[in-house]
Formats: structure tokens, sequence, C-alpha cells
């Protein structure tokens, strides 16, 4: 089976054609598939209907799973999805996490040894007025570091950076905007159980497939640069949140059901909008992907 690949304006999001992800899956197919997803770094699959127990099979071609961090957001009977919704059960309990990812970030940066990336399948999307709502944000970090001064690449290419839960915390509390709704609060204190040491990464990371040099980054997180003058260190994490986030790196996820969206955590940062309520309903899948490189790739 030959894909198609249709390409966005954008250097991610690019759309996989030709594929029903229920599988069988050939090897060449698949080969051809993951190495779209090495080169773009966020690939895109319409009109895919998938089972959880199908979704788990395709992710697991890439190699073994990780499990979401917040054990009360993954599926009861299928653990190994993480549920991401603002649905409310039967129980009267959210189904899901519903303040996923509101922000610019790569995912489980508060773990040693951040996932590969991520598979989110999108069996219910929020439309209003005919307009789906909820679109994710994806932008190219290897873009970015590439667009960067020689001297600033090379200088960067040796710096730590301290990322602060505490801080992620803060900036939550500022500005996540369901934070006062129970199920902002329930999130909010399921992250604060996880404890508040400071985790630190590479600001640079290669690419553990590809090589390429990437910038790795979370919005309002990092609290300095390892080594760095304090106002050189804030001004820099500034610019380079700005910076990795101008408009000729993102692509924009427009979700309709049936749409399965991965990406690299080490080749994008994404943000998810938030930007609808209950009664509209939104209603995710994800599947992780372990990072089988070690912490520093
Ligand atoms: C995430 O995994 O960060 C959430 C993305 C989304 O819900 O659009």
């Amino acid at each position: 089976m030959a894909i198609e690949i249709v390409h966005t304006s954008a250097p991610l999001g690019h759309e996989v054609r030709g594929v029903d992800l229920a599988g069988p899956i050939d090897g060449a197919t698949f080969a051809e598939i993951e190495s779209a997803y090495d080169r773009f770094g966020t690939i895109v699959f319409r009109d895919q209907s998938l089972t959880p127990d199908q979704q788990i099979a395709f992710s697991r071609r890439f190699g073994p799973l990780d499990r979401y961090v917040l054990d009360r957001y993954n599926h009861r009977t299928w653990p190994d999805i993480f549920v991401i919704s603002n649905i409310i059960g039967d129980d009267g309990e959210p189904i899901g996490m519903s303040d996923a990812g509101r922000y610019w970030h790569t995912d489980m940066w508060l773990t040693h040894t951040p996932p590969r990336g991520s598979i989110l399948y999108a069996l219910e999307v929020p439309v209003q007025n005919g307009e789906p709502l909820g679109d994710t944000y994806f932008a190219s970090t290897g873009e970015a570091y590439d667009a960067l001064p020689a001297d600033l690449r090379a200088r960067l290419d040796d710096t730590q950076a301290v990322f602060s839960k505490r801080k992620y915390f803060e900036f939550r509390a500022r500005t996540n905007k369901d934070i006062d709704k129970p199920s902002g609060q329930a999130s909010q204190q399921a992250l604060a159980d996880l404890g508040d040491e400071d985790i630190v990464h590479s600001i640079v990371r290669r690419h553990p497939r590809t090589g390429r040099k990437c910038l790795y980054l979370c919005e309002g997180v990092i609290s300095r640069l390892i080594g760095w003058d304090e106002a050189e260190s804030d001004a820099m994490i500034a610019f380079l949140e700005r910076h990795a986030t101008s408009p000729q790196f993102v692509y924009r996820h427009r979700w309709r059901a049936g749409d399965l969206v991965m990406w690299d955590n080490c080749a994008c940062i994404h943000r998810a909008t938030g930007d609808f309520e209950l009664p509209l309903r939104r209603h995710m899948h994800r599947t992780t992907l372990a990072n089988t490189a070690g912490a520093a790739a």
C-alpha cells in the first residue's frame, strides 16, 4: 500500500492518506509512516475508525508505550489510553482530564525521560455554528532552532535548563480558565501530588532518530538556564518561548471526529486551545510512545 503525503503550508502537520490504521498495515507501509513521522514531527490521518485495542496495536508498532503520569485519567479498561475529555460520566466524575495541555509544552516534561511522542485520536469534537472548537497548535522546534544565529545556537547547545513544577502550578493557576472548576481543581491537585522537585533538561535536544537539533521548551515552566546570569537567562527564556511559536513554525489542527494526529516530543511543542464548554463535548484518546533513547536524547 503506497501512502500519499498532502503537505500543509507549515513545516509540520502534513496529512498521510491511503492507510486504514485499524490495520493490518504491512511492513513497507508502516516504514513509510514512521519515516514521515520522523521527518515532519507532526502528521495527521483523517477519517479513521479505531477501537481502543486498534489504537493501542497501531501505537505499539512504534515500540513500547508509556502510561500518562496522572493515573486517574488513564482509561479504566485500557490504562495505556489517557482520556482527554470534558464529559462527566454516569457516576458524576469526569471521564478524563478536561484541561490537558493548554500551554505550549512537550508531553510529560515533568519526568526525567519524556516520551518519544503521542498519538491522539478524536472520538468527539465540539462544533459550534458549523465550526470545530478545541484546535491544537503544533510548532516545529527543529525549524525554530535552525533559524537562530549560529553563535546563539552554539551557546544553547551546551545549556541545561531548570524546569520548575512549582512555576508550572503557579502558571496554571494564573492562566488556565478551568482552574476554578472542580475538574480544573482536580487536575491541579493531581499534578501537585507528583511533588515539586525541579527537573533539569537540555534546552537543545538532538533527535535520536534523525540527528536534527531541536529546542526543548515549555511555556511558563523554565525557571532558569544553568550557568547564565539571571537577567540574561530570564530574557533568553522569554525570547525563546516567543521565537519558537512564531507563525512560520506553527501548524493549527482543526479537529474532526475520526482524526488521528501523532506528534514527536523532540521535534515539536504543542498547545491545546480549550475554547469550548459543556454541553459541547470533546472526547479524545491518547497513547504515549515511550522514549527508548534515554533522557538526553
Ligand atoms: C495534549 O496532549 O497536550 C492535549 C492536546 C489536546 O487535547 O488537543
